[in-house]
Parts: structure tokens; sequence; C-alpha cells
């Protein structure tokens, strides 16, 4: 796909080791991936702009090539519902942001601004990332979010390009599946959306070997019917056979 390669090479020409996440984003929907609608804003006023043409409530989030982990930095305001708060929210990421490149003894490029999204519903967070190993390639790793994949590493993995049937296995054959299937009175949530976002995942790092790492952390699965979004993306890409930095 054209529109993934000329994003990549202009990273790289930058000396980037990762896209930022409009970036990864506008690559991600062209794949049909659900994203929650998004714009990008340099000024406070244009973020207004933006959340305007998006609708209350909205997130803003730090856009910068020297920013990996935007909430660390401080760089992350969620549920943001009219100017005034926009408007505070641009102001503290900024100064948050740069006083971390200050404590990092590293200066922080803010000259791109923000992100601006939807706010949506948190539905049920899963995440699903992938990894390359020198020896087998690529890998999708598939696991619920939180607690799960950070306590109790429920996570499974499947070499990529993969099918329907693995993508489905990979849901079930975690411990936690019972979740997605619905426990407890909860409604089943929408594993076909969910699956859907697995094989476009694993079709984009097929097309796209120069993908390193990938994480969708959190990816919002909604009850059945009512599908799924990513609500954040982050894509790592070789640099001169460099490892991205963690
Ligand atoms: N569009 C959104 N709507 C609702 N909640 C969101 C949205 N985007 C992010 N969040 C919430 O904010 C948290 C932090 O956002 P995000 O994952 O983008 O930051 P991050 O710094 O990359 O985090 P990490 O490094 O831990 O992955 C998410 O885990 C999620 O709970
Ligand atoms: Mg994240």
């Amino acid at each position: 796909m054209k529109k993934a390669k000329k994003i990549f090479e202009t990273a790289l020409s930058e000396g980037r080791t990762f896209v930022l996440e409009n970036e990864a984003k506008d690559i991600m929907k062209a794949y049909g991936i659900p994203i929650p609608a998004y714009s990008t804003a340099e000024t406070a006023d244009k973020a207004v702009q933006e959340a305007e043409k998006i609708g209350y409530p909205v997130v803003l989030k730090i856009l910068s090539k020297d920013v990996l982990h935007k909430s660390d930095a401080g760089g992350v305001k969620l549920n943001l519902k009219n100017e005034e708060e926009v408007r505070n929210a641009f102001d503290e990421i900024m100064k948050n942001v740069k006083s971390y490149g200050e404590k990092e003894e590293t200066e922080v490029d803010l000259s791109r601004g923000v992100f601006v999204t939807d706010f949506v519903e948190a539905g049920t967070e899963v995440i699903i990332g992938v990894t390359k190993d020198p020896q087998f390639g690529h890998a999708l790793m598939f696991g619920l979010g939180g607690i799960f994949v950070e306590v109790l590493k429920d996570v499974t993995f499947r070499l990529i390009p993969l099918k329907e049937v693995d993508a489905r296995e990979m849901v079930h054959e975690i411990k936690a599946s019972k979740i997605l299937q619905g426990v407890r009175g909860q409604p089943p949530r929408d594993i076909d959306a969910l699956v859907d976002i697995m094989l476009s995942v694993s079709k984009m790092v097929s097309e796209n070997p120069e993908i390193n790492e990938l994480d969708c952390n959190p990816t919002f699965v909604y009850e059945k019917g009512k599908g799924a979004l990513v609500g954040d993306a982050r894509i790592l890409i070789e640099n001169d056979g460099k490892k991205s930095k963690r």
C-alpha cells in the first residue's frame, strides 16, 4: 500500500524509529481498521476547532517524535467536555511534556502540538500486538488489557500471516476468554469485529515488513453487534537495522 510506504519513508528520512499516532492511525484506517474520529492541532485554537468538528467529549494527546509513552510524560488528557477544558488541557500537556523533557535531559519537539480524538466508551479493553523474531519473523499477540496482560501474562501468539481460524482460536484460548464470551449476565462482546481487526493487522504487517513492533493498546471491544475501536496505536519501525528505542 502506497500510503503506508510513504509514511514509513518520511519517518525514516527524519531519523525516527516510530510513526506518530496520526500516521499510525492513517495507515490502520487505510486497512479498514476502525478508529475513533481524530485530527491534529498545533495550537490551542486549532484544538478547539477540531474538537468542535469531532464533537465533545474529546481526548488530547501529545504528538511528538520525542515522546513514545505519552501518559508517562503527562501528555494525555481524557474526557474534555468544552472549549475551556480543551484550552487548559492543551496548555497543561505542553507544560508537562516540556518539563518531562528537561528531567530526561532531552529537548522535546513540541511543534506538532496534539492529537485530538473522540473520547469513546471504554468497552472491554484488549491488546493486539506484533513482535518480530529474527528467526521466525512477525507474530501477533492477543490478550485482555490491564492486569490480564501485565500481571497474569494471559496472552497468546501466532505467526503472521493469520487465518481467520487462527484469530478465533486465539480469542478462545486465553484464560480470560469467558469475559469476551459473556459471563455472569454480561452480554457477549463483538468477537467478529475483534477478529476482523486481528486479520487486518496481520495483512498490514505482511505487506509492510519494516514494522518492527506494533501495539493496539487499548482496543475497545463492545457488545456483540456494536463493533470495536482501536484507542491507541503505536508502530515502531526498522531504522538502519537499529532497534527502536522503547
Ligand atoms: N479515544 C479514547 N477514548 C477513551 N479513552 C481513551 C482514548 N484514548 C485513550 N484512552 C485512555 O487513555 C489511556 C492512555 O492513552 P494511550 O494509550 O493513548 O496513552 P499511552 O501513553 O500510549 O499509554 P501506554 O504507553 O500505557 O500505552 C488508555 O489506556 C485509555 O484507557
Ligand atoms: Mg497506549
